[in-house]
């Protein structure tokens, strides 16, 4: 069955909006040696697109983590899967697709603080401000978005969407 849909972003607008903050990560990051930690499932096509375009050199790894909402503020999550390479010492650069109550990005650079990196900063392409429990500072922001549901470019519906090249919000009936 087809989900009613109504476009959000297309693939120009991304294409746009990764060329410059990949632009903005080569100029921060000049003369040091980056550690991408791409943010399974959802940001792996915006990892991927935006790592070719990054002028420094840049290794990459992946984390998967499951978050739970505990009170308003407080959540826990389980890792499902963690980083093969050390993050001590590195500068680190937390790729996520989309952060929205922050508590799956609160847990992940809790647990890469804990190791010491040299730097450790979170780029996300889209932010759901209205939807935040817990505070984190993003570095990077694609696009800042209303609390609607997207889907697309890595991102999905019951596992559904995530190959589109654009982004749609779903519509309830
Ligand atoms: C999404 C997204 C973030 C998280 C953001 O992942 O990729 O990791 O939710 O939500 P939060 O700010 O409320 O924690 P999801 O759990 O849907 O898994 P997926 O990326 O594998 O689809």
């Amino acid at each position: 069955m087809e989900l009613k849909k109504r476009p959000l972003l297309t693939a120009g607008q991304i294409r746009k909006k990764v060329e410059e903050i990949a632009q903005r990560i080569s100029a921060d990051y000049a003369g040091r040696d980056l550690l991408l930690i791409a943010v399974l499932k959802g940001s792996l096509i915006f990892a991927s697109d935006l790592m070719r375009r990054l002028t420094v050199p840049s290794s990459v790894d992946f984390i998967r983590a499951r978050s739970y909402c505990q009170t308003h503020s407080q959540g826990r999550c389980d890792f499902l899967l963690l980083p093969e390479q050390p993050v001590t010492g590195r500068h680190v650069l937390v790729i996520e697709d989309i952060i929205d109550t922050g508590l799956t990005a609160r847990c992940i650079v809790d647990y890469l603080a804990a190791q010491n990196p040299a730097s450790l900063e979170i780029c996300t392409l889209l932010d759901k401000p209205a939807r935040r429990n817990v505070q984190i500072h993003l570095r990077y922001v694609g696009f800042a978005i209303d609390n609607e549901f997207v889907v697309g470019y890595g991102m999905d519906y019951e596992e559904q969407g995530r190959n589109r090249p654009d982004i749609h919000v779903l519509l309830g009936d």
